[in-house]
């Protein structure tokens, strides 16, 4: 078939990685998905720092590469302004989307969800939470039919990382998150992750497609790990526990029988014997746990560059077939269903 041309907005930590496996692994990729798939443009914001890449493809508007004949936009930017734009602009003209971008899904998901419903196009995020782990879909369509009760883990790679190394070397806090943005786990800017705010962004999408309902960012109850200290990793050690930064998401019933969701990010002193314990670098882990299925544990590289685009390309594939088949995809599954207990209420 015809090929299906990309527009690659950011070309960074994740951008590179999605560009390098696309051209490298063009043949087999273009069997996998059916039809030849071609990087059209690349925006970045310095074009001038990037002689690695073919010159032709790069611009520094990105705004226009949208609009431009390509068929998917792939979203490696992060923020919200103006990446909201965008992909707005991109579903509006029936373009697909495939993105990564937590913070921005955190906060608009639902507008998002309604251009895509209006264009008929597709918006796929399987890299936005727990980075190479496939959690989204399985939450999404394997578990479609259960009846999903608690999501529970590590969903935070850079933090992981650092309470890991504290924990097991007793090496300094600043010292590993500065590893950590080397090693391209941290965020731009690393207070969302130290702070709790990456965790909650990807606690309210988890929450939004376990429960079927529409939770945001400012939802979440989020502390995060800048207040733990190394007396604090010490003591639990004495107490035989370890201190990880969790997120959990649970469907809760009050006295009067209704039912609601919550969501809180916080670090908790888990005992060493805990599976989640053993979780260390850069992996996350997460728990589902459903009526009929029992409990489900998802582990796998949660960060980085290449294990994020392994999930980034997977829903390119998916896109491919879909245009190739005529499908479309993933169903919206939101409806206005369990309210959102406020934040900080357990
Ligand atoms: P980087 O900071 O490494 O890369 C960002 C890229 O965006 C750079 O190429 C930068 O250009 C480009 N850019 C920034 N502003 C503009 C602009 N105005 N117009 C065009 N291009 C622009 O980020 P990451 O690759 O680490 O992360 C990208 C996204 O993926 C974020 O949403 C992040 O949250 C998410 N993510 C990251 C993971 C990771 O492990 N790193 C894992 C999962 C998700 P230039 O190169 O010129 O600076
Ligand atoms: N900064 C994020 C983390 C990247 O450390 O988990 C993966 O989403």
């Amino acid at each position: 078939g015809r090929a299906l041309r990309v527009a690659l907005l950011g070309c960074g930590t994740v951008g590179s990685e999605v560009a390098r496996l696309l051209t490298e692994q063009a043949d087999e990729f273009a069997a996998r998905a059916g039809a030849p798939v071609e990087l059209a443009g690349i925006a970045v914001r310095r074009p001038d720092k990037h002689p690695e890449l073919p010159a032709h493809l790069l611009t520094a508007d990105a705004a226009a590469l949208v609009e431009s004949d390509v068929d998917v936009v792939v979203e490696l930017v992060g923020g919200i302004e103006p990446t909201l734009e965008w992909l707005l602009s991109a579903l509006r003209r029936g373009k697909s989307v495939v993105t990564a971008n937590k913070a921005l899904l955190a906060e608009h998901t639902a507008e998002l969800a309604e251009a895509a419903d209006a264009s008929g196009a597709d918006l796929y995020f399987e890299a936005s939470v727990a980075g190479a782990i496939p959690l989204l879909r399985p939450l999404r369509e394997s578990l479609a039919g259960d009846r999903i009760t608690r999501v529970m883990g590590i969903v935070n790679g850079t933090t992981n990382f650092i309470l890991s190394a504290m924990d097991s070397t007793g090496a300094g806090y600043a010292e590993t998150l500065d590893e950590a943005s080397r090693l391209g786990y941290a965020e731009a800017d690393p207070t969302a992750d130290v702070d709790g705010y990456d965790a909650a962004s990807k606690a309210a999408i988890l929450a939004s497609l376990a429960f079927h309902t529409r939770v945001t960012a400012s939802d979440v109850h989020r502390e995060g790990i800048a207040g733990v200290t190394a007396s604090d990793i010490g003591a639990a050690k004495l107490l035989g526990r370890t201190v990880k930064l969790l997120a959990i998401c649970e469907r809760v019933t009050s006295e009067d029988g209704t039912e609601s969701v919550s969501a809180r990010v916080h670090p908790v002193m888990i005992p060493r014997s805990h599976q989640l314990a053993g979780v260390g670098g850069a992996f996350n882990a997460v728990y589902v746990e459903a009526d009929a299925a029992g409990e489900l544990m998802f582990y796998g590289q949660g960060a980085g560059g290449s294990p994020t685009a392994s999930a980034v390309l997977g829903d390119l594939v998916a896109v491919a077939r879909n245009r190739v088949v005529g499908g479309r995809g993933p169903r919206e599954s939101a409806h206005a269903g369990l309210r959102v207990r406020p934040m900080g209420q357990t």
